[in-house]
């Protein structure tokens, strides 16, 4: 779907969320989200928060799963995807804190193994992810599936790309103090969600865009493997579909 600008994509996808939630409830079941952070869903939240706001949507049977943190990374700092998650979105609806799950960053390292067992079995436990959202780095990771990382590969402890660490030094005040390191959910995880949607803005994402939607399919673009999906839509803007 390509669209003229982020602000009418996000609203696209803003409103798939909230059908899936009101259609979720009128069964009298969950919506499980997989949801991302950075720059690019900002807008999406943006919108799911207006509509709460207005009396059109409640997250009441909604549960949430991140897809990834850095780590090491404390919950309140500036830079968590706890943060991150609870002033874009949690703050400002009406989830139920124990339906949110995001990647612990503050974990001792001999615990982390155990603790993304528990993160597939939860997933699973929830009947699995209904809508996942995605962006995209330039490296071509979802998540922080870097190149490399394999078709099956599961809830895991990542280093980080280089180049995906160069992009986030200027929120972290310089590349020497972005972690090396990261919680995330496997491309396996993400595959299985019943739903996909990535989101890619801007002309900086045209080429991984291109490789991703008409590229080979290979681990060194780990985004390539959404091709296999039955049910993945890649939601952009004009600038980001100029490779096209
Ligand atoms: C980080 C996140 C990814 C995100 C990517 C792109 O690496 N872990 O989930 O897709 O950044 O960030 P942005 O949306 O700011 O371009």
């Amino acid at each position: 779907h390509i669209y003229q600008d982020s602000e009418s994509a996000s609203w696209y996808v803003a409103n798939e969320i909230a059908s899936l939630i009101k259609q979720k409830e009128e069964k009298g079941e969950k919506a499980v989200l997989g949801l991302a952070t950075g720059s690019t869903p900002t807008k999406v939240y943006d919108y799911l928060v207006q509509f709460h706001k207005e009396g059109r949507l409640s997250f009441k049977n909604v549960v949430t799963f991140n897809l990834d943190e850095y780590f090491p990374m404390e919950p309140d700092s500036i830079h968590s995807y706890v943060r991150f998650m609870n002033e874009h979105l949690f703050d400002h609806i009406d989830i139920e804190p124990f339906n949110v799950h995001i990647p612990n960053g503050n974990l001792p390292k001999d615990d982390i193994k155990k603790f993304c067992a528990d993160y597939e079995e939860k997933i699973q436990n929830v009947g699995g992810i209904d809508i996942q959202i995605l962006g995209i780095g330039r490296t071509g990771h979802i998540g922080f599936n870097e190149p490399g990382s394999s078709l099956s590969s599961k809830t895991r402890l990542v280093r980080l790309d280089r180049v995906t660490r160069l992009d986030a030094a200027s929120d972290f005040f310089g590349e020497e103090n972005v972690p090396r390191r990261a919680i995330t959910m496997g491309v396996g995880t993400i595959m299985n969600a019943r739903r996909i949607i990535l989101m890619a803005w801007g002309e900086g994402k045209a080429p991984i865009i291109h490789q991703a939607v008409e590229g080979e399919i290979k681990e060194s673009v780990p985004a390539t493997f959404l091709q296999h999906h039955e049910n993945c839509d890649f939601v952009i803007d004009d600038a980001a579909s100029s490779f096209l």
